[in-house]
């Protein structure tokens, strides 16, 4: 990766050159990076009438910058449901059957009068990889946005991964992680008064024993597109580590939830209504905030479905 120094994370990510749109290709799209470390705005494409030469600039540019996202869109669902199959067939969500006659569209809403301790994406996570193939993409879009609060952060785990020793990266080299949704379902998820699942007002449904059962996946897995490695860890899935005991596993797994949020690795980014984000799951993880008490936020999320983690 271009303009890596040396681990101690307080210096230049990246040169400025490696934003250069024409260097990279982009003569279609006009990539604004958020940070340093990853995210990018994406200006002159109007997503419901994208043009098949402008997204394959922006699939390059998701897997340039891990986390790409749109302003001032004014998307149905369909031009949403459009623009996910671009990407790949839709992965099958693990918490919800989808909105009315459209099956893989996830509605993510908190009320104006909800109050819950927590919402729906809080903790750093990677989206649902305790399933055999996780999601690979996932794309959500801001309907209804709050005044201020409700931004979503993501951090870049390529990056993560490069900062790691070469002793440390030598001893990860083949170890599986148990990804598991036990720590997710124990924190978020409550039971309405037939004692259905809900997050907030939102009505869940899951199989609840297959997603704590979960997968064990390579805890350094590689891109299929790009070839670069990345962690695939979080704070919330990530369960224990395959042949260790827990006691061995969950200082290593703490270390590294630690270690791939770490400031110099993020981004975070404001919303506003018309909004359209899209990140590679395989390359970050994100979290949710819930710090909008009072205001409504409705969010419109697909998913693509990934392969098998390599
Ligand atoms: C998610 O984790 O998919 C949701 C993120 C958000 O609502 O900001």
């Amino acid at each position: 990766m271009i303009g890596l120094k040396n681990p101690d994370l307080d210096m230049q990510l990246y040169p400025p050159s490696h934003y250069d749109d024409a260097a990279n290709g982009y003569t279609l799209i006009q990539t604004v990076p958020l940070a340093s470390a990853m995210g990018a705005e994406i200006r002159g494409v109007d997503i419901a009438n994208i043009t098949d030469e402008q997204f394959v600039q922006v699939r390059d540019a998701l897997f340039r910058y891990k986390m790409i996202y749109f302003r001032d869109q004014h998307l149905e669902i369909e031009h949403q449901e459009a623009l996910t199959l671009r990407f790949g067939e839709f992965g099958t969500d693990a918490y919800t059957k989808g909105m009315p006659g459209h099956p893989h569209v996830q509605c993510l809403v908190k009320e104006a009068s909800t109050v819950v301790d927590r919402v729906f994406g809080d903790g750093w996570h990677t989206d649902s990889p305790f399933l055999a193939r996780p999601p690979s993409i996932s794309l959500l879009y801001g309907k209804d946005i709050p005044p201020y609060g409700g931004d979503t952060w993501w951090c870049n785990t390529v990056l993560a991964y490069e900062f790691l020793s070469p002793r440390m990266k030598s001893l990860l080299e083949g170890l599986k992680v148990h990804m598991s949704a036990k720590l997710a379902i124990q924190r978020t998820v409550r039971k309405d008064n037939q004692g259905k699942p809900i997050v907030g007002e939102m009505k869940l449904s899951m199989d609840e024993e297959k997603m704590i059962t979960g997968n064990f996946h390579p805890l350094v897995r590689t891109h299929p597109d790009t070839g670069f490695k990345s962690l695939f860890v979080d704070q919330i899935y990530s369960q224990g580590i395959e042949g260790l005991t827990e006691e061995e596993a969950r200082p290593l797994l703490d270390f590294l939830g630690r270690h791939v949020t770490s400031e110099e690795f993020c981004c975070r980014l404001r919303w506003t209504p018309g909004t359209l984000t899209i990140w590679d799951n395989r390359q970050t993880v994100h979290k949710a905030y819930n710090d909008y008490d009072g205001y409504r936020r409705e969010m419109f999320r697909t998913i693509v479905n990934g392969e098998v983690p390599v």
